[in-house]
């Protein structure tokens, strides 16, 4: 199995626990570490006031840095079930470039397999920093 095949079964099978009652629209992501074979999944957890729902991709950061740490990211691999799959949202845009750079690589899927990749710095060329 390859590392891009890999993912995307680890963001479809996330998909499928994803909490959506509300929009029924259910997301699963992938993110791989950065030189190491791990992936951390992550899927939508959607909350009655709507304002407390949590991305796939946000789920899938806030449990890769509780199981690691700051750790250094590859990829993500977001998976929708539409035609063009969806891009993240520009909150877990800005909360990816908390983590990663303008490099990371972000592949979209679909039940019909990878059709989109771009990276962080094409979807989000200027994102707001700090420091
Ligand atoms: N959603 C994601 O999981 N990722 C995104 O980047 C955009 C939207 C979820 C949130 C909500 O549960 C559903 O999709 C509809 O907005």
């Amino acid at each position: 199995m390859t590392d891009l095949h890999r993912a995307v079964t680890l963001a479809t099978e996330a998909r499928k626990h994803s909490y959506s009652p509300y929009s029924h629209f259910a997301v699963g992501a992938a993110l791989k570490l950065k030189d190491q074979e791990v992936y951390v999944p992550g899927c939508n957890v959607e909350n009655a006031s709507f304002g407390g729902t949590i991305c796939a991709e946000r789920s899938a950061v806030v449990a890769a840095v509780s199981l690691y740490g700051k750790v250094e990211f590859e990829s993500i691999t977001v998976v929708t079930d539409t035609n063009p799959p969806a891009f993240p949202c520009a909150f877990c845009r800005g909360v990816l470039s908390e983590f990663c750079g303008p490099e990371l690589i972000i592949y979209l899927a679909n039940p019909d397999g990878v059709k989109i990749t771009t990276t962080l710095g094409d979807i989000l060329p200027h994102p707001f920093k700090l420091v």
